[in-house]
């Protein structure tokens, strides 16, 4: 049985019985720490929803969870859309020890970053986001933000503006580089992935496949951003296929 519970097995590229979090962490780590790479985590029932009664918490399973904190663990910042901060109710992000412990002997800042996109800024700034954070969060926001609540949020973190009406993913890239920030996780949630990928910023895209049919009208893994024109099909590479007991753990490559 592997350390952190759930058995995950390798299918492709090879086949590998019951994946140690290093094999694990080989496989989602970047290959080059210093080339840039903007990945994106999601997880989607087989008929294709992203969340079941409302929250994509309730299609994980421990393999997922697993995979999900080894992501966070090899990240310089995790970014994530004040839609899903308030419907998962995120807290600080904070690793536990052993992912910190981790990430010092690598080399790496002992806490990821914690990167917040919002065009509103409706996000409590006495919250454990910011009160607890091991690390003063970042707020991407656009020049268009409401003047008082920007300023309230400059308290807590730092507030940068990456557009003028929202948040434009070149921006939001060029602006988490500049800080050193390389290795770009995003945790969600659809719209922000619906921008990604109009922009076509989206380098990976790790995806959960829950052996669950949900039926319902639960939204995709990505929304439109508003009137963007059609797009071409953006084509992905296969790197991995991981299997726990019928969870599938996608992992691909956009194709430059
Ligand atoms: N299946 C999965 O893996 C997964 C992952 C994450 C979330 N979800 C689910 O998705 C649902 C939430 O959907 P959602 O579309 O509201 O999520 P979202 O993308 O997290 O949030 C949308 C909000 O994020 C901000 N935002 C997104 N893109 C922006 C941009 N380019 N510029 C400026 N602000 C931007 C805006 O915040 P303001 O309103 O503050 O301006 C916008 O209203 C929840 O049910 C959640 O459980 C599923």
């Amino acid at each position: 049985m592997s350390e952190r519970g759930a058995v995950i097995d390798a299918l492709f590229p090879d086949r590998v019985a019951d994946l140690g979090d290093d094999e694990l962490l080989a496989l989602y780590g970047p290959v080059d720490r210093s080339v840039p790479r903007l990945r994106a985590n999601f997880i989607a029932s087989v008929d294709g929803s992203a969340t079941a009664a409302g929250l994509s918490g309730e299609l994980g399973a421990p393999a997922d969870k697993r995979v999900f904190d080894l992501q966070r663990q090899v990240a310089d910042v995790v970014v994530v859309a004040a839609g899903t901060v308030r419907s998962e109710g995120y807290g600080a992000m904070r690793l536990g020890p052993e992912a910190e412990a981790w990430r010092v002997a690598a080399g790496l800042a002992a806490q990821p970053a914690f990167a917040l996109v919002s065009r509103s800024l409706d996000l409590d700034p006495a919250s454990d986001v910011f009160a607890v954070a091991p690390v003063r969060p970042l707020v991407l926001t656009s020049d268009s933000a409401p003047a008082d609540r920007r300023a309230a949020l400059e308290d807590v973190a730092d507030v940068i503006s990456c557009g003028a009406t929202g948040v434009e993913p070149s921006r939001l890239v060029d602006v988490l580089v500049a800080r050193g920030l390389l290795q770009m996780h995003c945790e969600g949630g659809p719209s922000l992935l619906g921008s990604l990928i109009e922009a076509d910023a989206l380098d990976a895209l790790a995806l959960t496949v829950s052996p669950n049919l949900e039926g319902g009208q639960g939204t995709r893994i990505t929304h439109p951003s508003g009137d963007a024109a059609p797009l071409d099909l953006r084509a992905l590479a296969l790197d991995h296929v991981l299997n726990s007991d019928g969870m599938l753990l996608l992992h691909y490559s956009r194709r430059r």
